[in-house]
């Protein structure tokens, strides 16, 4: 499984690629707007930092425009990916953009049906939201699945990137199902190294390694 980060921020996007587990990073206007750095001087930062795609989204509604963003963003860097709306005009740009070979995220995904027509105009990515789902008492999960199923069944090359993951247990789930990828905040990433009985284990290893050396020592003396 690729892991994304999903922010823009620049210390988080540091700290997990030291962590050698960072694969691409994904971002929204939300997450931009909750930084205080100018919109280009981050983007570039976050660029040159990530080792794999970062999404950025396009604002404009109409496919003109989304085609014309895109091919700015895009010209930013070569890891970038343009992230556009499910949207009828978003999937005439994805269109344009696929035999431009520009790299797109269909975000805003909340069926099968609508990952079926980004897979046909031919969307690199597309990015179900299971977090949002459950929200609304639906089964976020289950339409990941829908959506492998079908792009498994006609061999469809566009990916899924599961997002708005609320915890860990998004992943695991995500995991089992086999999805390629799966963009998460980064407190999501941090609770996936946790657990009570590492921390448990690690003090009792330290104090009976203690007691060892104060009572026989390493050399016998
Ligand atoms: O990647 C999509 C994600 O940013 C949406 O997450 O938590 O705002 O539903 P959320």
């Amino acid at each position: 499984m690729r892991i994304f980060l999903d922010t823009a921020n620049l210390e988080q996007i540091r700290r997990a690629k030291e962590w050698g587990v960072l694969d691409g990073v994904t971002t929204n206007p939300t997450i931009i707007s909750r930084e205080s750095m100018p919109y280009d001087e981050l983007v570039r930062e976050i660029l040159r930092i990530v080792p794999g795609p970062v999404s950025l989204e396009v604002l404009s509604e109409d496919a003109e425009g989304m085609v014309r963003e895109a091919r700015e963003l895009a010209s930013l860097g070569e890891n970038v990916v343009v992230k556009i709306p499910m949207t009828a005009e978003g999937m005439k740009a994805v269109r344009v953009l696929s035999e431009e070979g520009i790299r797109t995220n269909v975000t805003l995904v909340f069926s099968p049906l609508q990952a079926l027509i980004a897979a046909k105009a031919g969307a690199t990515y597309i990015s179900p939201f299971v977090g949002r789902l459950d929200d609304i008492g639906h089964d976020g999960m289950a339409v990941v699945r829908d959506i492998l199923q079908i792009i498994d069944n006609y061999g469809f090359e566009s990916e899924v990137i599961v997002a708005s993951v609320r915890h860990p247990r998004h992943v695991y789930e995500a995991a089992l199902l086999g999805a390629p990828i799966v963009t998460m905040p980064f407190h999501v990433l941090e609770k996936m190294f946790k657990h009570p009985k590492t921390d448990e284990g690690l003090i009792r290893f330290k104090r009976d390694w203690e007691q060892y050396l104060r009572t026989v020592g390493r050399d016998g003396r």
